[in-house]
């Protein structure tokens, strides 16, 4: 079966091919980043009418570098929540009407399901249920007891920020371009370790919440009081990184050990921090539990994470009628 993904929730058009006997044929990802980086943020009228000029070249580009035509489309997956409520919609409308026109079953995915299980698509090695999934984006930080396919549980999240949005913050402060958190992370490489301190929110707390803005003010503090030299910025990038990742290590190694899981799974576009990585497997050696990333091009939003989870649903016999229903609001628990 060959299952097309749609994915359009924010800023990147994603659109991929995935055959459940082959696995990944083909994606393409189209990222909106130059569009919005003059306005310091995403502006969602503007991601809207780019998804609409863009999936129909993607489409078409995909198809060609798997060397199938429409006809050989079997099922359509689409992103159906949560995000930008115009950007869903296109998505959804584009999906359901080309599911319709060729004839084939159609399905609406979590897009953090698709992040969920972006592990699958490694050709090597990946988890099986079950097992804890760190999810961190630009929009969420979850911890998340992935118990099997659509049985999930909220373990911790955070109360105000999300991290991925406390680095685009943050890589603000230190005259980052949108989204600055790559940038801040190889701003930190040049960093002085031994400069600053910043704290590490909540780890003194039981529970697995999260909460980072706090961290982001305090940055905001250290920017004002200091001569913003070169030196300075990568020092600044050091610590606050640190402090990032030694919180969310504490807390996951707090829920490996709540759930018993010797699996863990990163998923979420600040996973492709290699800070994070490499701090997240030495917990893991010590543990003695494995540990999981999606490639960094499968970290951030794609479309390749959105056909296999579409294509496990359609496997499943699970199918949407022909009704479009987006929701820009959807909890993960709520599946
Ligand atoms: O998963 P994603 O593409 O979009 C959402 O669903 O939110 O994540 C984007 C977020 C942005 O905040 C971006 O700055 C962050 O992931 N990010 C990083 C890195 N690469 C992407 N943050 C820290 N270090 C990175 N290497
Ligand atoms: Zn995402």
């Amino acid at each position: 079966m060959n299952v097309l993904g749609i994915e359009t929730s924010c800023d990147e058009t994603g659109i991929a091919i995935y055959n459940t006997n082959h696995g990944l044929l083909a994606h393409q990802i189209y990222s909106q980043i130059d569009l919005h980086a003059p306005f310091g943020g995403v502006v969602p009228e503007l991601a809207s009418r780019d998804h609409v000029g863009k999936l129909i070249p993607l489409l078409k580009q995909t198809l060609k570098a798997a060397s199938l035509t429409l006809r050989d489309i079997d099922g359509i997956a689409y992103t159906k929540g949560p995000g930008l409520i115009g950007a869903l919609l296109v998505g959804a409308m584009f999906g359901r009407s080309l599911a319709f026109s060729l004839n084939v079953p159609a399905i609406g995915v979590h897009h953090l399901e698709g992040h969920l299980l972006a592990a699958f698509l490694e050709k090597d090695a990946t988890p099986t249920f079950p097992f804890l999934a760190l999810l961190v984006s630009g929009g969420h930080t979850e911890l998340v007891d992935v118990k099997a396919l659509g049985d999930y549980a909220i373990l911790g999240e955070t109360l105000d920020d999300a991290v991925g949005e406390a680095f685009d913050k943050t890589a603000k402060l230190l005259g980052l371009a949108y989204p600055g958190g790559a940038q801040l992370a190889a701003l930190a490489k040049d960093g002085n370790p031994s400069r600053f301190h910043f704290p590490r929110p909540m780890v003194d707390r039981a529970g697995l919440d999260f909460s980072f803005s706090g961290l982001k003010t305090y940055a905001l503090r250290t920017v004002q009081d200091h001569q913003l030299d070169a030196q300075t910025k990568a020092d600044i990038a050091y610590a606050f990184q640190k402090a990032i990742v030694d919180t969310l290590t504490i807390k996951t190694k707090r829920a490996l050990l709540q759930t018993k899981y010797r699996s863990l799974v990163i998923a979420g576009g600040v996973g492709a921090n290699v800070a994070l990585r490499e701090k997240l497997k030495e917990l893991c050696e010590a543990e003695k539990c494995q540990c999981y990333f999606p490639s960094p091009i499968f970290c951030t939003d794609n479309g390749a994470m959105i056909a296999y989870a579409g294509a496990k649903r359609l496997l499943a016999g699970e199918r949407d009628d022909l009704s479009v229903d987006v929701r820009p609001r959807w909890p993960l628990d709520e599946i």
